[in-house]
Parts: C-alpha cells; sequence; structure tokens
C-alpha cells in the first residue's frame, strides 16, 4: 500500500476498533466519540479515493484537505504570524497601524527612531529648513476649485474620501464616511454607483460621480438623462461633478454589480433594474472624443447651475492624453479639476491583468497632466487631484510637491473604518462589515462609532502635514516647491524627486518647439503630441 494512503487505512482500523468496543465491549462516551470521528474521516477517505474532479484529493485521501485548509488560512497566517512591517500587500502592517492608531485617537509615536535603512534606493525626505515657521491653520488647508465659468466654486480640503460606491461598501460604511466628512468638513465622492439615502442622511458633502453607466441620472436604456441629472446635481450636498474616465485598478474595464447583488436600494439609488446585472460599459455613450468629452462638461455645468465639474482618470495612452488637451485649447472649455488616479490605486474587484499591468502609476501620471497643463498655460485654470495609495502626511505632501493640489484617499478611509486588508471585497464576506452588502455582517460596523474614526484620521492626518510644512518653513501649502523632496536613485545618489519625472516649461508645448522639448523629456514623447487630435480617442 502506498504510504499516502496510511492515514486514511488508520483512520478505518481505528473506526473498526472502536466499533467493536462500542458494540461489543463496554463503549462509553469518549469510544462513541472517537467511533464517530474516525468512521467520518474513513467516509471522507474513500469519498475522496472515488472522486474525480481533485487529482490531489484522488491521490492523499484524507491528508489531501490539508492543502485546502492552509490554502484558505494562509493569508491569515502570513498577515498574523510571517508579514514584516514594512512589506506592502498592498498596504504594509506599518502604513495600517498608522492609520489605525490616528483613525482611534491612539499614540502614533515612534520610539527609538527610524526602522528603514535611509541609503537604500528610492528612500525619500524632506528637507526641513534651518528655522521652522509656525505650523499652518487646519482650516487654511484647502484649496478652491472652480474655473472662470464655474459660479459655485468649492474649497475642497487637500486631504478627502476618494470615490467607492454603495454597491462596492455596505450602507453602514457609506453612512460613517459621510458622517465623518460632515463633522470634519472634507467631502466624499460618491463613486460611480450614486447619490444614495445613505450618503444623504448626514449631510457631508459631496462630490457626484457619473461613471458609463449614468446611475442615477440614466435613462432606461441606460443613456445620459439631462433632466435626472439636474435633480440630483441641484441639491445643495453635491458641491461638484466628477466624470468618471477611468480607474486605476481597471482602466479600460467597464464593471457589472450581478444580480444578486443589486438590492432593491441599490436598484432605487442607482435606476436599474431589480433582477437583472448591472452594468458599466467600457466607455461613454455620451461622447466619443476629447471635443465632445469638452461638451459634456460644459453641458454639466449648465445643467448644474454653475458647480465645478471636472473627470477622473488613470493616464494610459499619451496621445489620447494630448488629444484632451488640444481639445480644452481648441474648444476653450476647461476642466475645473482633473483626478488622476494611479495604476496602484484599489477597487472592489477587477481582473489580474488589469490591476497589475495596465495604466500609469500615480505619480507618473499625475506629473505628466501637472506638466502639460504648464506647457499650454492652463494650470492656473486647472485644480489636480491625487490617488493612489496616499494613507499618510508624507505622502500628500509628496503627492503635492509633484503636482497635486489635493489629495483622495480610498483603502485608508477604508482602513478608519475597521478594513483589515482581508482582500475579500469581490465576495460579499468583508469580515468588517465595510465592503458588503450581507445586513448580518454589516451590522457589526457601527456607523457613529466609526465616523469619528474617519473624522479622527482626517484631522490627525493634516495635524501630521501640518506639521511638516511647519518644519520645512512653509507657512502655506501654496508655497510647496519642487525641490523640497530628495529621492535617493539606485545609484545611490540623492536628487530632486521632480527630476526623476518629466518637465515641461511654462507655455511651451504652444511653440514650434513642442515636439522637441518633449523629446528630450521622453523619446518619442514629441510624436505622441504631434499624432493627437482633439477630435478623435
Ligand atoms: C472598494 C473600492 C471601490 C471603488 N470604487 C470606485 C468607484 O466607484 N469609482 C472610482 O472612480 N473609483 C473607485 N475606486 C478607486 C478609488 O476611488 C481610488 O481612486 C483608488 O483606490 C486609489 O486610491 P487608494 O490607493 O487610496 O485606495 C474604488 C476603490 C475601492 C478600494
Amino acid at each position: 500500500m502506498p504510504l499516502r494512503f496510511i492515514p486514511w487505512a488508520l483512520s478505518i482500523v481505528i473506526a473498526v476498533l472502536t466499533g467493536l468496543y462500542c458494540f461489543i465491549g463496554p463503549g462509553g462516551h469518549l469510544i462513541w466519540l472517537l467511533f464517530a470521528l474516525f468512521l467520518f474521516f474513513s467516509w471522507i477517505g474513500f469519498r475522496d479515493l472515488i472522486q474525480n474532479q481533485h487529482a490531489i484529493l484522488h491521490n492523499y485521501p484524507l491528508t489531501g484537505h490539508l492543502r485546502f485548509l492552509f490554502e484558505f488560512i494562509r493569508p491569515e497566517i502570513r498577515q498574523y504570524f510571517l508579514e514584516s512591517d514594512n512589506e506592502e500587500i498592498p498596504f504594509s502592517r506599518a502604513q495600517r497601524a498608522l492609520v489605525y492608531q490616528r483613525a482611534k485617537g491612539d499614540s502614533d509615536k515612534r520610539p527609538f527612531g527610524t526602522l528603514t535603512n535611509m541609503y537604500q534606493p528610492n528612500v525619500e525626505i524632506l528637507l526641513q529648513k534651518g528655522s521652522p515657521t509656525a505650523s499652518p491653520d487646519l482650516h487654511s488647508l484647502r484649496v478652491t476649485v472652480g474655473g472662470s465659468s464655474c459660479t459655485q466654486p468649492y474649497a475642497i480640503s487637500l486631504f478627502n474620501i476618494s470615490a467607492m460606491s454603495f454597491g462596492a461598501l455596505s450602507a453602514n460604511a457609506i453612512m460613517a464616511l459621510n458622517r465623518g466628512a460632515q463633522k470634519g468638513g472634507f467631502a466624499h465622492d460618491t463613486g460611480e454607483g450614486s447619490v444614495s439615502s445613505y450618503h444623504r442622511k448626514y449631510g457631508g458633502d459631496l462630490i457626484w460621480e457619473i461613471g458609463s453607466g449614468y446611475f442615477g441620472c440614466r435613462t432606461q436604456d441606460g443613456r445620459f438623462d439631462p433632466e435626472r441629472f439636474k435633480t440630483v446635481a441641484l441639491e445643495p450636498q453635491v458641491k461638484m461633478i466628477e466624470i468618471k474616465l477611468s480607474q486605476g485598478a481597471k482602466p479600460g474595464h467597464g464593471g457589472v454589480l450581478p444580480a444578486s447583488k443589486v438590492t432593491p436600494e441599490i436598484a432605487v439609488t442607482r435606476g436599474v433594474s431589480l433582477g437583472e446585472d448591472c452594468i458599466s460599459p467600457a466607455s461613454h455613450s455620451a461622447f466619443k472624443s476629447p471635443l465632445e468629452l469638452c461638451l459634456f462638461i460644459q453641458e454639466l455645468r449648465t445643467l448644474s447651475n454653475g458647480k465645478p465639474v471636472g473627470f477622473k482618470l488613470c493616464i494610459g495612452n499619451i496621445a489620447d492624453w494630448f488629444a484632451v488637451v488640444k481639445a480644452m485649447l481648441e474648444s476653450k472649455i476647461y476642466p475645473d479639476f482633473i483626478v488622476v488616479d494611479g495604476s496602484e490605486g484599489g477597487t472592489g474587484a477587477a481582473p489580474v491583468e488589469f490591476a497589475d499591468n495596465i495604466g500609469m502609476p500615480m505619480r507618473d501620471g499625475l506629473r505628466l497632466v501637472h506638466t502639460s497643463l504648464v506647457g499650454v498655460g492652463l494650470r492656473d485654470q486647472i485644480r489636480i487631484g491625487g490617488a493612489g495609495k496616499i494613507v499618510s502626511a508624507f505622502d500628500m505632501m509628496r503627492a503635492l510637491v509633484i503636482g497635486a493640489d489635493w489629495c483622495n484617499s480610498a483603502r485608508g478611509f477604508m482602513f478608519a473604518i475597521g478594513c483589515i486588508q482581508s482582500r475579500s471585497c469581490h465576495t460579499d464576506h468583508c469580515p468588517t462589515g465595510v465592503a458588503t452588502q450581507d445586513r448580518l455582517r454589516q451590522s457589526a460596523l457601527n456607523p457613529m462609532d466609526k465616523s469619528e474614526r474617519v473624522y479622527r484620521f482626517h484631522h490627525e492626518t493634516l495635524l501630521a502635514f501640518a506639521d511638516m510644512c511647519a518644519a520645512a518653513g512653509i507657512k502655506s501649502h501654496q508655497e510647496i516647491d519642487e525641490d523640497l523632496i530628495l529621492r535617493r536613485n539606485p545609484q545611490g545618489k540623492l536628487q530632486p524627486l521632480v527630476e526623476q519625472l518629466i518637465k515641461i516649461p511654462p507655455g511651451a508645448l504652444l511653440g514650434d518647439q513642442a515636439k522637441q522639448i518633449l523629446d528630450e523629456q521622453m523619446p518619442g514623447l514629441g510624436k505622441q503630441w504631434q499624432e493627437a487630435k482633439p477630435s478623435v480617442w
């Protein structure tokens, strides 16, 4: 008999012996229990042997199940026992701990010095001044969004809740986030699932995101409905409107909320039918080219009575981005803001190739957007938000140095309301009730308690940011300059972080030298600029 059959064979032997002892001998509770247990093991082994779906179980009856058990508990074993403090999967234990400490109001101080090897490549440092200033007032850490065509500009906090829809997140999670945003005076992006009653309950400022499914503003066949749009856009709680072109974790990919997850509340909020899959197509039907996007922006601004209108994207094909810039120049219609999402961003669910290998990371995309707007002289008109693994004050500072005006965080705020990074958002089995529609699971998340954590995480992060400004001698975040952060390059030399990214001088794309200047920054970039056409994508 092969050795691998021995555990199963032993189970049978023990089952037979204990069975004899029970039926013929004196028996006893413990022996009956052992008999039942080993009879069960014998039956499992027998079932494994006769099935032909799992080769491992067929070849290793009974013991083969250990493999599935270990696979099942591997993430927890890894997270609790094996993961180092700085290993990012995708957020390190140190990053998560910082959010938990700030959210709970625990001390976020660290004893004894840094755990980072300061001489390794990619280490980043902020340069403090000889004479630090007073910290900027937290209320001043805002930026006004709204160009010359906008009549209801919005002063957005430098740190806000990034787009996550009701559907991806539970009702209790949405309430906790929105109440925290209301208390702290910052913005809560609805995500593409539209504005639900849970977003409205506490009155926190909303950025209403419109995706390609036009949820909350769609006709029965899924096209954009201006009248429905107007009804929601005019609500005072809606401060800005964001057209979602793409999302870093799955750029160029639509989305499906399966019919099983479309609850009556989600159906009402999104304006979709109950019992049917809720589909976000990969592209928009309201516009098909950069010029049409500009016209759509203008239409939304008019319909919303002059609220700031912008778009969110993850940069991919660079000529496509340049085509948008050219469309702005040609139409003279400018978005009030652009949010740049990075491929390192999160999602409820994405195909693995899209999550791992498609789209530009935030720092590269953000820099390209910022510097090309400088290059065409439009940077003053358009504000830029950045999203992509921003959870600390230094992450914020880095994004601002590269070119952002403000920052958004999605998973940071998920941690604040209890997410433990179990990465089960797509299964509806979220252990902390954050990313699930299961009523029982989400009842574990107390919106009142967790909203305080949202408030504190935001507040403490801004406090840390203000302290960093003071150390750098900066009285206002508007004084942050490009040379503030150095990064150690792969050769071991410290150099300004932005020198590792592209830089287009002011107005350079408006002259005849555009191609040459772009090619100096990145070979082939000039050709992309030349080939970009505002009328085609
Ligand atoms: C659970 C979840 C749901 C999301 N849903 C949306 C969405 O509806 N629309 C969108 O534009 N981005 C969505 N995102 C992306 C985030 O808004 C954000 O851009 C990205 O996760 C980067 O931020 P982070 O690294 O702070 O998570 C979602 C992210 C997560 C984690």
